[in-house]
């Protein structure tokens, strides 16, 4: 089967691809709101990109009737924002958060999370996450236009906040500890439970 983007609709390609490329992880963003309300969203078109600096992309899309979603908006005015972790404790809260409400009403509160001031950026962060990236704004590229059209927010890692609880006898993390959950096509979740090891070659 093969199928040529070009030739099918928009909301069919996005299930095609979210579908195959998966698990990904899932960035749980807060923001600011230019009146100042804390806004926080899941965003599973994320990953990471390097360490010198270390280098976050997500991609707020545009929604179905072409407008930008609060948090695009908000990165474009303060240009900042905090990424926590996704993990199995949260799991309905992440979800909960991904409602539409209006810009004036924060998910924070909705979902029953507090918030803590940020060391380096003037976004809050979440006050209990196993870990929080205080991030700063590099670039958005926005790519293509219209529904479900990308826009990359390009942003360096200032501060990354750790759980002590998260860690290993050695200090490093332990993904069992972590629990991480991630998105893939469709309603369908993943956790990190089916781990393995290999060794890389030299
Ligand atoms: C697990 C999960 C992952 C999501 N990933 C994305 C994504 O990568 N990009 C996107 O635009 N929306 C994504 N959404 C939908 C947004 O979270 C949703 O549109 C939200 O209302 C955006 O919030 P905002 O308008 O406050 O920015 C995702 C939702 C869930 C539950």
């Amino acid at each position: 089967m093969q199928i040529e983007i070009s030739k099918i609709p928009v909301p069919e390609a996005y299930q095609w691809i979210v579908s195959l490329v998966a698990p990904r992880p899932i960035a749980w963003v807060t923001t600011l709101s230019p009146t100042g309300v804390v806004n926080l969203a899941p965003f599973s078109f994320f990953n990471v990109f390097g360490a010198n600096p270390p280098v976050v992309v997500f991609s707020p899309t545009l929604k179905r009737d072409s407008t930008k979603k609060d948090t695009l908006i908000n990165i474009e005015h303060h240009g900042e924002f905090v990424i926590h972790a996704s993990t199995e404790p949260d799991i309905a809260a992440i979800n909960a958060s991904s409602a539409s409400l209006s810009p004036e009403t924060s998910e924070v509160d909705y979902v029953g999370k507090e918030t803590i001031p940020s060391v380096l950026v003037k976004v809050p962060r979440l006050a209990k996450s196993p870990f929080a990236l205080e991030c700063k704004l590099r670039q958005i590229v926005p790519v293509g236009n219209g529904p479900i059209s990308a826009n990359l927010i390009i942003g360096d890692v200032l501060m990354i906040h750790v759980d002590p609880a998260i860690l290993d006898k050695h200090g490093k993390v332990d993904p069992k500890l972590l629990r991480s959950v991630a998105r893939l096509g469709g309603e369908h979740w993943c956790r990190s439970t089916d781990l393995f090891q290999m060794e890389r070659p030299g």
